[in-house]
This record gives structure tokens, sequence and C-alpha cells, in this order.
């Protein structure tokens, strides 16, 4: 039996030498120690021997079982090594040192107009809030005073889902949830938000009309606010963007969910004022539809409207930007076209 130990363990430093895989290594574990395995044979053959023999014998096959043992273990690591280094031989290599073929990303134009009217929105106190894409009907129409039947629902025509919900035309849809997340204004503290975001309208699209577009929304609700608080946060607002001092000029306009409501045009920066085809010979670009809040549109936000007044604008931030940068064409906002979007940094 001892001579047999010899050869079994010959054997198995043989086979082991010519491991090269995790798989071949699991073979010849198998072929050993397994349930059949050589040296699990020989301890079953212990069963015929007796007394001093089989002790002997017993402790000796053990110690070649532990041997062998201890011998996968550690081949285990060579061979994980081994594929290892083989791996690295085959990977691509990499020299960081070339430079990068893609280039830096920009941000979009309009989010970095968006960013900039956030910026000097805040500095005045205001809150950025984020309305949902997807509204309810009540939400973008009734509760901005734009009943059921309403003409005005014929401008915003827009995609509705299956479950009835719609996607947003404009961004006045949150105005009712703000107004019902802060409730009435405390005394000399004006709520003031600002609430930018996609909206969706069902267009033909050409150079100047696309279904998806961005606006960005301001409202502020307290105690004595009035068009005068309106005009001055608009002049701020618009000087900021167009880094000078614009002159700003207001006309009557409708829109349901305000009363009065208004145009707010800025003098033209080409002409000066003194009219150029770009202002259309009238010195003055429509740019900003505002107004005092509609008392249905406060009361329904749970707002008292003999208590409190608040103003609402809702600025074209795409139009806003095409004007900042002079795009001609609104179709490229969504083109992707990067070599066009990265050449507005600021
Ligand atoms: N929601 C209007 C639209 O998309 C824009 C608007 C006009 C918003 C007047 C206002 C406002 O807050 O006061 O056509």
């Amino acid at each position: 039996m001892l001579e047999n130990l010899e050869q079994l363990k010959l054997k198995f430093n043989h086979e082991l030498n010519l491991v090269e895989t995790r798989d071949e290594l699991e073979k010849i574990r198998v072929a050993f120690l397994g349930k059949k395995g050589l040296v699990t044979e020989e301890l079953k053959n212990l069963r015929n021997l007796s007394g001093e023999d089989k002790k002997t014998a017993g402790m000796q096959v053990n110690k070649l079982k532990n041997e062998i043992e201890q011998a996968i273990v550690s081949y285990q690591t060579v061979i994980e090594e081994k594929e290892y280094q083989k791996e690295i031989e085959s990977a691509e290599c990499y020299d960081y040192s070339i430079p990068s073929e893609n280039e830096a990303g920009t941000l979009h134009p309009i989010t970095i107009v968006q960013r900039q009217i956030e910026d000097i929105f805040k500095t005045m106190g205001f809150i950025i809030e984020d309305g949902l894409e997807v509204q309810t009907e009540y939400n973008n129409f009734e509760a901005v005073n734009i009943p059921k039947n309403h003409p005005a629902r014929d401008m915003q025509d827009t995609y509705y889902l299956e479950n009835g919900q719609i996607l947003k035309t404009h961004t006045s849809a949150a105005q009712n949830t703000i107004m019902r997340k802060y409730g009435a204004p405390k005394p000399g503290e004006p709520l003031k938000v600002l609430f930018p975001g996609r909206c969706f309208r069902n267009e033909n699209i050409d150079a100047s009309h696309e279904n998806t577009f961005f606006q960005l929304e301001g409202m502020m609700i307290g105690d004595d606010i009035s068009i005068s608080n309106l005009i001055y946060f608009m002049k701020v607002l618009l000087s900021e963007v167009f880094k000078r001092d614009v002159k700003v000029r207001l006309r009557p306009g409708f829109f349901p969910f305000v009363e009065p409501g208004f145009e707010l045009d800025i003098n033209c920066a080409i002409c000066g004022g003194d009219g150029c085809p770009t202002c259309k010979n009238s010195g003055w670009l429509e740019l900003l539809p505002c107004g005092m809040i509609h008392p249905n549109v406060l009361r329904m936000g749970g707002i008292d409207p003999d208590r409190y007044t608040g103003f609402a604008f809702g600025l074209g931030l795409t139009r806003l930007a095409m004007m900042k940068y002079n795009i001609k064409d609104i179709r490229l906002f969504n083109s992707g076209n990067l070599k066009q979007l990265k050449q507005f940094t600021n």
C-alpha cells in the first residue's frame, strides 16, 4: 500500500505540473480527491486492513490527502496569476498621454440661459421649483382659468396619454401645485417662485415652431404686489440676460390666467429703437407675456384673492436663447448638432 501511495504522489505531482487552467486543476482535484478519486479509493481500502497496519496506512493516506489538498490550494493562486498575466498580454494597451479624440462636452445654450436667470432670481429671494412634464388636464387648463371648451385651448393643442393625462403645454400648469405647496404667504414674506420647464405642443415644425420647447415662469404673491413690482423684476431679468440696460413697455394682452394681462416688449438692441427689419421697424421686440394673477387662479390655488395679489410671467426660454445668441432656426436646439451647439458658452 505504501508503495502505491508513493506512486500516487508522483503521478499527482506530474499531472499538476501540466495544469494551465482552473478547469484542468478542478479535474485533477476530482481525479484524486473526488468521490471515486484515487486517494479516496485508498482510504476505502483501509477497511481491508486491521490493527497496527491500518493505523500506519491510515496516517499515510491522510498525510497524502492533506498534501494534495494543500498543493491544489497553492496552485490555485499560481493559476490565477498565470491567467491574469495572459489577460494583460492579450489586452489592448493604452497610452494615457495621447490626447483624447473626444472633446469635453458643453452646456446646452438653453441650460446656460436658464441658469443665468435662476442665479439672478435666487439672489432676489426666489425659490426654484421643478414642475412635472406630465400633467393632469385640470392643472394645465382648468386651474389656470381655462375651462373646458374655452377657445384659448385651441392655441395649445397637445399630446394626450392613454390615461387621460397630458404633456404640459406651458409652465403655468405648475401654478396651482406650487400655490398649494407653499400656501398663503406670511405677512412681509411674499411667495416668490421661479419654475422653468420643458413644454410640448402639437405644432408643425419649421424654423420658428417646435413641438418641444422651454419656458420659464415666475410668480410673486403677497400683500400689495402690483404692476410696479412686475416691471421692476422684468427689467432686472432682461438687463442681466442681455447685459445692457433695457427699456421695456407694456401693451395689453389677453391670457385667461391674468387680469390685467400684458405683452412686455423690450427696445430693439439692433437698431437702438430707430426701427430695423428685426423689430419690423417698430423699435420694439415682443418678449414676455405677463400680468396680475387672476382672482380665480388664486382662489383655486387656495389663496384668498381679496387678501393677496400677485404677478406672473411666462418667458419663452427657447425664444430668449434664440434672441440672445442670434439663432435663426429653432430646430437647432433639439438637433444634437454639437458643432453648432457648443459655440454658445456664456
Ligand atoms: N402660459 C402662457 C403661454 O404659454 C404664457 C404666460 C402668459 C404665462 C402670461 C404667464 C402669464 O404667467 O402671466 O402661452
